[in-house]
C-alpha cells in the first residue's frame, strides 16, 4: 500500500484488505448464529457503510432483508435546535429485529440519534454492527454488539470512510500521517 494524499492531508496504510476481510467474515459468522431465527432487517447507514455492508452481507447466510437509510440534520423550530431525521426507510419495522450497519462509531452521537428514532418505531430489538469503533472516544451507553476492529482515536479513511468527501473508494483503510 502506498501513501495517499487527499486534498491537504497525507494518509498512510493502516488496515490491509486481508485483515478487513477476516474481521468482516468473523462478524458475519457471529451474526449468522446469533440471529438465525430472527429474520433481521439490516439497516445500512449511508454513505460510509456501503462497502462494509456489501462485504458483510455477502457472508450472511440466514434469511434477512436489507434497507439503506441516511440521517439528515436540519435546524428545526423546536427548542432543542438541531433535528435529526431518518430518510429512506420504507419497510415496516415494528416488531422486527433491526441490525444497524455503521462504518465507524466514534463519539456515538450519530448512533444514539438513530437508536432513539428506531425505538420510537417499536422495533423488537436493535443490534449494532460497526466496522470500526474508537473506544477512547465512545461516550454512550448503547451496546455495540458487533465490532470489526477497535482503533485508537485517529482519523482514518478508505473502505467507505471519507475525508471531506474523498477516499471512500479505497479498498483498504489509511490513517492520517502524524508526521
Ligand atoms: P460519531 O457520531 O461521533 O460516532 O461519528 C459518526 C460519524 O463521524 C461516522 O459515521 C463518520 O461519518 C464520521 N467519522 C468519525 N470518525 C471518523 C474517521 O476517523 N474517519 C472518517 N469519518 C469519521
Amino acid at each position: 500500500m502506498q501513501r495517499v494524499t487527499l486534498k491537504d492531508k497525507t494518509f498512510v496504510p493502516y488496515i490491509s484488505s486481508d485483515k478487513i476481510s477476516a474481521s468482516v467474515y468473523q462478524m458475519a459468522q457471529k451474526i449468522n448464529s446469533d440471529l438465525l431465527n430472527d429474520m433481521p432487517l439490516f439497516l445500512v447507514v449511508l454513505n460510509g457503510s456501503f462497502m462494509f455492508a456489501s462485504d458483510l452481507l455477502k457472508e450472511i447466510n440466514i434469511p434477512c432483508e436489507l434497507s439503506f437509510i441516511k440521517l439528515a440534520s436540519y435546524h428545526g423550530t423546536t427548542s432543542t435546535g438541531v433535528v435529526t431525521e431518518m430518510i429512506g426507510l420504507t419497510e415496516e419495522i415494528k416488531g422486527r429485529t433491526v441490525v444497524i450497519v455503521e462504518d465507524i462509531v466514534d463519539t456515538g452521537v450519530t448512533l444514539e440519534k438513530l437508536v432513539t428514532l428506531l425505538t420510537k418505531k417499536e422495533v423488537k430489538q436493535i443490534k449494532v454492527a460497526t466496522f470500526l469503533l474508537k473506544p477512547d472516544a465512545y461516550k454512550k451507553d448503547i451496546k455495540v454488539d458487533y465490532v470489526g476492529m477497535e482503533i485508537p482515536n485517529d482519523f482514518v479513511v478508505g473502505y467507505g470512510l471519507d475525508y471531506d468527501g474523498l477516499g471512500r473508494n479505497m479498498k483498504e483503510v489509511f490513517v492520517l500521517d502524524s508526521k
